[in-house]
């Protein structure tokens, strides 16, 4: 099996960790020229953004070569999942990939211009993570298929929320927004952890355009130097059982 993910703040790096496999981080592998995944299953698990995958994982869905008979999906989330997964069985369809399994996880959502991030923490318990994700695990090993149908009204959520969510949070050069306060000390943690190499560090912190919205760098900076204008919280976020190594090995 083959477990691909994609993690600005540890939740789907965890997931994946948990569902096994041999593991791929999808920026790594967009790295590559060629991408061919062969297995008896290969499966994505990346986070919800504006009700759709991140940008990178719809690119890696028409860049990649994936050869398997069970194709499996887990969007990590916050608070609504909305149309994620009809998005997951719709992209992975137009590039010639049938789903076998979709589902959703809850977990801490990490939206800064949306949540407080301490009290997303401190309710973290109400999710029930472990029990959802033991459940998804035994789901996965065990070859379930579950595919909802995408019906017309399915459809018509899919293009409302890419129209209207999509094109806010997906569709911006949030970069644009990011202000490095003068805690910065230009360790270059930013660039590192960044999915899309979209940072440079030299005598100051340089944001290209091609940002994927993840805010990896918001969350893993270690002096808490980057922030959003419109950000609910200060306190920042990474998943408990991930390390700031982990994130930039599956990042960097
Ligand atoms: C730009 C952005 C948009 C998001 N949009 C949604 C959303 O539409 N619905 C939701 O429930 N969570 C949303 N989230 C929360 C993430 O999907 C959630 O925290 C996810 O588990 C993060 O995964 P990671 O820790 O692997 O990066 C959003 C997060 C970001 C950064």
């Amino acid at each position: 099996m083959k477990t691909c993910y994609f993690t600005a703040t540890g939740n789907c790096l965890y997931v994946a960790e948990q569902i096994g496999g041999e593991l791929f981080s999808i920026p790594q592998l967009m790295k590559q020229d060629r991408i061919e995944l062969y297995d008896d299953a290969v499966g994505i698990v990346c986070p919800v953004y504006g009700g759709e995958m991140p940008k990178m994982v719809r690119r890696f869905l028409s860049k990649a070569l994936i050869k398997t008979n069970y194709f499996f999906f887990v969007n990590t989330y916050g608070m609504n999942d909305s149309v994620a997964k009809a998005n997951a069985i719709s992209v992975s369809e137009k590039n010639g990939l049938r789903v076998s399994y979709v589902t959703s996880l809850k977990m801490v959502d990490n939206y800064l211009p949306g949540f407080e991030m301490q009290q997303q923490m401190d309710t973290v318990a109400d999710k029930k993570i472990e029990e959802n994700l033991a459940r998804i695990c035994k789901d996965i090993s065990e070859r379930k298929r579950n595919v909802p149908s995408v019906g017309i009204v399915q459809k018509a959520g899919m293009a409302l929320v890419h129209g209207t969510m999509g094109k806010v949070v997906l569709n911006q050069n949030a970069a644009k927004k990011y202000i490095v306060n003068d805690s910065c000390i230009r360790c270059g943690i930013c660039a590192k952890v960044c999915p899309a190499d979209n940072i440079t560090v030299n005598d100051i912190v340089v944001f290209s355009d091609h940002c994927e919205n993840c805010y990896a760098c918001l969350h893993n900076c270690p002096k808490n130097a980057i922030h959003l204008k419109n950000e609910r919280s200060t306190v920042r976020f990474r998943n408990e059982h991930v390390t700031l190594k982990d994130i930039i090995s599956a990042n960097e």
